[in-house]
């Protein structure tokens, strides 16, 4: 099948149960837990955008009302600011709707990662894409979906992104295995031989685990639909990587990684998401003059 080159769009999966964070996530997706006054769904589908990306399907679950609403017009909101003369908040809310074209896909239990990419399959169609994962943040100064886009279109197949974590902490990830390219100076893409969801320490092939952002060959629907349940009884995108990456290049084969060093935000659990706050609000122009201080003076009391 012939296939275009050029990557057009993407895949936002945010049906997950996000049940790290319950309960503020019983009636609410963690997607819309702000970052400082964004929610962080913002952040992601913006990065989607400036990468050229404006066809967004998002994979909504059971509470996708409130998504939905962020990214539409709000006439009664706007009218009530643009009366006050508050352009400055009207911009902001005007931001979020004009960020690209936005679909929602409805992922109707939530079966796993793979399923939930998989509930794509009509809306993209047979070309590459790229998806992110609604709670996982890239730092909006530092690159990385376009040097994963530009690698796919370069060596074909797919491109993952993957980053070095400490080893305690390789058990919350997918890891790869690059076949020891991992340790040559300067690597920036490396070849994947193999995938492996949240291995236990001593099994970890290497310290480089995966993170949410994914540049996938089309022919990933047709494995992830002869994917069967696996880690945590969920359809795992991990396992479907791992067959495209034994799978030649002519039947849409071999998966690359592109080695971030920049910054990552994590908002998909606790602990993490109240350093990606704190991080994000103390560099904020408006915020962290007065933040930053406070937090010295904070800290000084613990
Ligand atoms: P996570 O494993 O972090 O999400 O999935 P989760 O299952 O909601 O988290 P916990 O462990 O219960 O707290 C990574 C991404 O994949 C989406 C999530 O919304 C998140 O953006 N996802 C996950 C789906 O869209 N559907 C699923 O069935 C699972």
């Amino acid at each position: 099948m012939s296939i275009s080159k050029r990557i057009k769009k993407a895949v936002i999966p945010a049906a997950g149960l996000g049940t790290r964070f319950l309960p503020a996530t019983k009636a609410m997706p963690k997607e819309m837990l702000p970052v400082v006054d964004e929610p962080a769904i913002q952040y992601v589908v913006a990065e989607a955008s400036k990468a050229g990306l404006d066809d967004i399907l998002m994979i909504t679950g059971q509470n996708k009302r409130s998504m939905e609403d962020h990214f539409d017009r709000a006439p009664v909101l706007e009218a009530t600011l643009r009366d006050k003369g508050d352009t400055k908040k009207l911009e902001a809310i005007q931001y979020a709707t004009n960020l690209g074209d936005l679909h929602y896909v409805r992922q109707g239990q939530a079966l796993g990662l793979g399923h939930a990419v998989l509930c794509g399959k009509q809306h993209v169609g047979y070309e590459p894409f790229a998806v992110l994962l609604g709670d996982d943040l890239i730092d909006a100064r530092d690159e990385l979906l376009t040097t994963m886009m530009e690698t796919q279109e370069r060596l074909g197949g797919s491109v993952i992104a993957v980053m070095e974590v400490p080893e305690d902490a390789v058990s919350a990830y997918g890891v790869i295995d690059a076949g020891g390219h991992d340790k040559e100076p300067g690597a920036d893409v490396v070849p994947v031989h193999r995938l492996v969801e949240k291995p236990p320490v001593e099994e970890a092939p290497s310290t480089l685990a995966i993170i949410g952002r994914y540049v996938l060959h089309p022919e990933i629907f047709a494995e992830l639909e002869r994917t069967p349940p696996g880690k945590g009884g969920e359809i795992q995108l991990t396992d479907a990587l791992q067959a495209m990456a034994a799978k030649p290049p002519e039947e849409g084969g071999g998966v690359h990684a592109v080695v971030f060093r920049g910054r990552r935000y994590d908002t998909g659990d606790k602990l993490s998401y109240i350093k990606a706050v704190v991080t994000l609000a103390a560099e904020r122009e408006d915020l962290g003059p007065e933040l930053r201080p406070w937090l010295k003076e904070f800290a000084q009391t613990l």
